[in-house]
């Protein structure tokens, strides 16, 4: 060999190591605008439901008749019907990037769910036998302990699918809506008349294609709910059964609730110790009228490039309309912990339900609900996987948004059609996470995770940064993680406690807040705490409001 020749196979025997040792599948890439992440290809199921614990577990769910799985259950378990002995839910651990089977022995297809203030998720609802279930997971807490659900019978007082619910100050949820039912009701169900009209959900029920389904539900300061069904909303007080305020329609009068799926996030709570406490509601996508009949008879309409944003707290409040750079139906809006939007998944044409999406839309949208109208929007590095009909993303810990789900087929399928059943998860890492930034990035050191605080409590911050900290571009914010399916994720909110920096030396600062004041604002339970620093985010850690 001439020396030459030899350094040629050096550099080729280098090559192959690089090759080999990267993991499986795709790799990272990157650019400005985010980084896409391939994290499992195969977690047995669609994530079609999605709720993150405080043990940095996801849980995830799909149905119960789409047929067997692709994940076997443990030790030769079955369901009760001894006919299906593969799991229909699991257990995902971010921290390992490991899943774990779970058993649900009732049909959760199109369910909903809460994570109470003792962490656990309660999920209800679903299809045939497990319409009025009630299901509660408790978090493991060891990683040998085999926590799985816990089924209620006849725990709701009315059939519940496609309901959206919501926690409330008091620790209860409310259960409203639901396909054929206009009406709402509260878990844990007592043995009073649990059953209340809601003739707001009747009004906004097309008949036919109902556009009313998983209305977007929001809890502000002022104790109501923010109720959105089809292409209107009203402000309701439930302890009441009283409508306190009417919007006017969404310009255009399109809808944006399934099956015209678009999403909505409550814009990020600031001044929370003001007399009273602003709020606004983002509302993106969906499809224009009619487009459920042309997609049934196989002409799919181009979806929705509009949001509508609107103060909810104004005496005389009206929407501002923005314009997406792409149209967008069954896209998810995630929250981000710099109070940015994420907005990711879904088709430009057609609709949900089975079969009546197209034209995937791979690229997510940033949107910075801070800057001037007209440059909010910002698209992100596109993914390469279509997540249609039944896909889903949250928040994690980390600040990455985990992406999961597709599968608009009545069965799994995996060959043979246009958006076969997707049984992979991906992460989306937005550009703060970008090493170039790591210089900048917040390190909680104080308190540690998991810290449980009182309501109006002062709480005093650690942290380092590497680089030069920018006082005047510290904050603090707080996020409750959602239950996401069918493009909304419920119990979303994001609150920014105010922000008073010292520094204490050696690239260590404190930032002092001051804990809302009221279940209105934060209902109890788990929420991530995050340090941002010119838009960079801390890992967060968990803390638990009670
Ligand atoms: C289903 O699981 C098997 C075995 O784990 C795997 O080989 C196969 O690729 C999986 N199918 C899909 C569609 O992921
Ligand atoms: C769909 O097709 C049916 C049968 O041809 C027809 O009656 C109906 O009007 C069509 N609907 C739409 C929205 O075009
Ligand atoms: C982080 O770094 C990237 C460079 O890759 C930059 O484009 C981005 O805007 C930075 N900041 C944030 C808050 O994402």
């Amino acid at each position: 060999m001439t020396s030459q020749t030899s350094i040629l196979y050096f550099i080729l025997f280098q090559l192959t190591i690089i090759i080999v040792t990267q993991p499986c599948h795709r790799f990272l890439t990157h650019a400005a605008g985010g980084r896409w992440q391939f994290l499992q290809g195969n977690i047995g199921i669609p994530a079609l439901h999605m709720q993150l614990l405080n043990n940095d577990r996801v849980i995830i769910f799909d149905r119960t008749d789409f047929g067997k799985s692709n994940l076997s259950l443990p030790d030769g378990k079955c369901r009760n019907d001894k006919v299906d002995c593969t799991a229909h839910s699991v257990e995902y651990d971010v921290l390992s990037n490991r899943i774990r089977p779970l058993t649900v022995q009732t049909n959760v297809w199109c369910s909903a769910g809460v994570v109470t203030s003792d962490g656990s998720l309660t999920q209800a609802g679903g299809f045939n036998d497990g319409e009025r279930r009630v299901r509660i997971f408790k978090p493991c807490e060891s990683t040998t302990d085999d926590c799985d659900w816990v089924e209620v019978e006849n725990g709701l007082a009315a059939r519940r699918w496609y309901t959206t619910n919501h926690i409330l100050p008091d620790g209860r949820q409310i259960v409203i809506g639901g396909r054929g039912q206009f009406n709402y009701e509260f878990l844990p169900k007592t043995g009073a008349p649990n059953l209340y009209n809601l003739p707001f959900l009747a009004q906004t029920n097309d008949p036919g294609t109902e556009n009313n389904l998983y209305p977007f539900v929001f809890l502000i300061g002022d104790g109501n709910l923010f109720i959105f069904a089809n292409n209107r909303a009203i402000l309701f007080d439930y302890s009441n059964n009283k409508v306190v305020k009417t919007y006017p329609t969404m310009p255009g009068g399109d809808p944006r609730c399934h099956p015209s799926t678009g999403s909505a996030v409550l814009l990020p709570l600031k001044n929370l110790h003001a007399p009273s406490v602003e709020a606004e509601v983002l509302v993106c996508g969906g499809a224009p009228k009619g487009s459920f009949a042309l997609a049934k008879n196989g002409t799919f309409v181009g979806a929705l490039d509009t949001c509508g944003r609107i103060k909810i707290t104004d005496p005389n409040p009206q929407w501002v309309m923005e314009t997406m750079p792409q149209a967008r139906v069954m896209s998810d809006m995630s929250l981000l912990p710099n109070g940015n939007v994420l907005i990711i998944n879904g088709g430009a044409a057609g609709t949900a339900s089975w079969e009546l999406g197209r034209n995937p839309v791979l690229k997510p949208l940033l949107y910075r609900p801070n800057d001037k109208v007209g440059s909010r929007f910002e698209l992100q590095n596109p993914a390469t996987i279509p997540r249609m009909y039944h896909s889903t993303s949250i928040l994690l810990r980390d600040g990455r948004v985990l992406v999961g789900g597709s599968n608009p087929h009545e069965k799994y399928k995996f060959k043979g059609v246009l958006y076969p059943t997707e049984l992979s998860l991906e992460a989306f890492s937005p550009a703060y996470l970008d090493p170039e930034n790591s210089s900048l990035r917040p390190k909680i050191v104080f308190p540690s995770s998991q810290v449980k605080l009182k309501y109006k409590q002062n709480l005093v911050v650690r942290f380092t940064v590497a680089g030069t900290v920018a006082l005047d571009k510290v904050s603090v914010t707080m996020v409750a993680p959602s239950f996401t399916t069918h493009s909304f994720s419920m119990n979303q909110r994001l609150l920014v406690l105010g922000s008073e920096v010292t520094s204490l030396g050696k690239n260590t600062y404190t930032v002092q807040v001051t804990i809302p004041g009221s279940g209105n604002l934060a209902p109890p339970g788990y929420y991530l705490l995050f340090v941002v620093h010119q838009d960079i985010p801390s890992e967060g850690i968990w803390v638990n409001l009670g």
